[in-house]
């Protein structure tokens, strides 16, 4: 039978103080909820998303994740138990299980949704995900009787002897989803925060003769993001994680601290990265390369033995082929770098592919960009392109080709041609002592 999921995101989120819905705030590049939906990609039912505040932002946002994703609306945020009935229709005859998760609790470990699902396969009708909080603060507390879970206290409501409990509610449950459906239905609403509150469930199960189990996990994963102070504390977590995995994948990092990563880098195996490098989403760099310090890549790809930076930019679409050098204060956009090709100093290079071996010379730019339309530039391999050139595009430089120093190139370049493209030189003699002279005069007379 399938496992579907439903993801809990119509909060408001009033306390991140923002005017985008608190669940498409970002850790590490991803959404929220795209963190959720991670935890949960082992799954193989359906996923259901419930959204409320910002229904159409955060709709639009998860198909554009997850195109099949289904979206049930909450249009009045009744309570967790209200929120989970509005998926009822997107899982009609869909049978199988359903796990909760909430689109705001990013570090949910896959491993513990295992644990959970062997809880139920032990013959549990339902399991709720708990913790043992250093601070219990305001979660749900969890009376339990031996490993049977008799109900869950909302703090609210709690007596001083039940809140003195410290195994807490992190809001995770898996059920049958028929089950779980009808005893949502039955929830009612007189409580302290006249909310439908999820966490009566246990209590209606027992009354039943349904069994209810907790899973436990490590207080860490349940982290949920209300505050800013929250999304920093959780992308510093994040960060953290990701780097330890590189280290264990067999990357150097030479001051770990100071790199970020984003949801979905990936970095081979003897890659260095030197302190203060920002890998932006979309970013692969093959094995044995070398990113320099202080460099910044997004949606890029840098092949085997590459060098990058220090103090590089590569943008989306960089394509940096093996053994290939991009240097300082280099930035590469939308551009083929070919095997063993060097842009090694102040160059911008967008919307063009450079030919292998081919040497771009400091100060070099593609001027790619006419107000109105991108054009592009093709340069082929073994190429020397001197100094400070402008390559108007749409140009293109056949292989073996050469520009001169300063060059503004406007034509096409054949193969094997050199192209100066520069007015010629004049000498006047003795006129720069004369302008001297003059200029020394006019500034004494000035002050006098
Ligand atoms: C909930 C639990 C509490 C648990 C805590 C863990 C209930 C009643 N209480 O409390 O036991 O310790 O989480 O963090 O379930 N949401 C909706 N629609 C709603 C209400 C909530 O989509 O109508 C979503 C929120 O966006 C959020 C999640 O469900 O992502 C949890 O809701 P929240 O109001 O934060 O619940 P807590 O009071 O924190
Ligand atoms: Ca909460």
């Amino acid at each position: 039978m399938p496992t579907h999921l439903i993801l809990l995101s119509a909060g408001e989120g009033t306390r991140m103080q923002s005017d985008m819905p608190k669940v498409l705030h970002r850790i590490a590049g991803a959404p929220l909820f795209q963190h959720a939906l991670a935890s949960a990609s082992a799954l193989d039912g359906r996923r259901v998303i419930v959204v409320g505040h910002g229904a159409e932002a955060v709709a639009a946002a998860a198909r554009e994740v997850d195109p099949d994703i289904l979206v049930a609306e909450q249009a009045e945020q009744l309570g967790t138990a209200h929120a989970v009935l509005q998926a009822a229709e997107a899982l009609k005859g869909a049978g199988g299980d359903v796990v909760i998760l909430y689109g705001d609790t990013p570090f949910i470990r896959p491993e513990t949704l295992e644990r959970m699902q062997a809880m139920r396969n032990g013959g549990a009708d339902i399991v709720f995900l708990g913790f043992e909080a250093r601070d219990p603060g305001r979660y749900g507390r969890m009376v339990t009787e031996g490993e049977r879970l008799l109900r869950i206290v909302e703090f609210k409501d709690a007596s001083d002897e039940e809140r003195g409990i410290s195994l807490c509610n992190s809001g995770v449950v898996l059920a049958d989803a028929e089950v779980l459906m009808r005893l949502a239905a039955e929830v009612g609403n007189d409580n302290a925060s006249g909310e439908f509150y999820l966490t009566d469930i246990p209590a209606l199960a027992a009354r039943e003769g349904l069994v209810t189990r907790v899973a436990t996990c490590d207080e860490a994963e349940t982290l949920g993001v209300n505050t800013r102070a929250d999304l920093a504390a959780a992308e510093a977590v994040f960060q953290q994680a990701a780097r330890a995995v590189a280290l264990a994948d067999g990357v150097t990092l030479q001051a770990p601290d100071t790199v970020q990563f984003s949801f979905d880098t990936v970095i081979g195996r003897d890659a260095v990265v030197e302190p203060y490098v920002v890998f932006g989403v979309g970013v692969t760099v093959e094995t044995g390369a070398h990113i320099r310090a202080f460099s910044h890549l997004e949606g890029a790809h840098v092949g085997a033995r590459a060098v990058v930076g220090p103090y590089a930019r590569l943008r989306p679409g960089a394509e940096l082929a093996n053994d290939s050098k991009v240097g300082n204060f280099v930035e590469v956009k939308n551009a083929e770098i070919g095997e063993g090709a060097k842009v090694n100093h102040l160059s911008y290079v967008g919307d063009a592919r450079v030919g292998e071996r081919t040497n771009i010379g400091a100060g070099t730019i593609t001027c790619n960009y006419d107000g109105v339309f991108k054009h592009r530039t093709e340069i082929g391999r073994d190429v020397f392109i001197g100094s400070n050139t402008m390559l108007v595009a749409p140009v293109t430089i056949g292989d073996e080709a050469m520009t001169a120093t300063g060059g503004v190139i406007t034509k096409d370049v054949p193969p094997g041609d050199m192209a100066l493209a520069r007015a010629p030189q004049v000498n006047k003699p003795g006129l720069a002592r004369k302008l001297f002279a003059r200029l020394r005069a006019a500034k004494a007379a000035r002050k006098g």
